[in-house]
């Protein structure tokens, strides 16, 4: 991937997040890192979506030398960093305050494994990190310790960071946590909930 064409992707991703409400204002961001060139693009800081463009994006190596950018990095991007430089695998981040996630992560609990779709996008449940200050590197060290064998999590008190090898496949995670969760919260107040039993999980993932 060219720059520009990261800068495209992070910014068409992150104004389809915006609309699609996984956050609020100016809350969230989105990167993309290309591991061969040693570069991250991420969104700026409080630049409403809305009237985003690519040429916004900011272009930073992971220790946070500013390649190009005319707006400051994200203040998340030392959380960024340290998912990237943690996990090789992962080629994109996006964190999002999405309501009904994020009131699971002010509960200060994970999301169960209740839905079938659950298995196969984010790797069964939705672990819990633990609260980090905002714009420390802590951040992503906190997440990077639930994120084995998953594909996202919540920050407590905070709000979603989904991963993947694409934004694409990023996106997608954020959507199903919040559908989880959504889901989660409807069923909890209709009564007892049932989780998926960890045959039922295993049988999925293997066959
Ligand atoms: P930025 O606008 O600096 O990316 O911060 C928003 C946010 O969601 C902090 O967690």
């Amino acid at each position: 991937m060219t720059i520009q064409e990261m800068r495209q992707a992070v910014c068409d991703w992150s104004k389809q997040s915006y609309a699609e409400k996984l956050f609020a204002g100016t809350s969230g961001n989105l990167s993309v890192y290309d591991k061969e060139q040693d570069v991250m693009v991420i969104t700026p800081t409080s630049v409403p979506y809305e009237t985003i463009t690519p040429e916004d994006m900011v272009v930073l190596r992971l220790d946070g030398e500013i390649l190009e950018g005319n707006y400051r990095p994200s203040s998340e991007w030392r959380m960024h960093a340290a998912v990237y430089q943690a996990k090789p695998e992962v080629s994109a981040i996006i964190h999002t305050h999405s309501p009904y996630a994020t009131a699971f992560a002010v509960n200060n609990r994970g999301i169960p494994t209740i839905l079938i779709e659950m298995v196969p996008f984010l790797g069964g449940d939705v672990p819990l990190a633990k609260f980090a200050v905002p714009g420390t590197r802590a951040v992503g060290d906190e997440a990077v310790k639930v994120l084995a064998e998953r594909t996202g999590c919540l920050l407590a008190n905070h709000g979603v960071l989904a991963i993947g090898a694409s934004l694409e496949q990023a996106h997608i995670r954020a959507v199903y946590i919040e559908d989880a969760a959504k889901i989660c919260s409807i069923a909890m107040a209709n009564g007892p909930i049932v989780t998926m039993s960890e045959a039922d999980i295993a049988a999925m993932k293997h066959g």
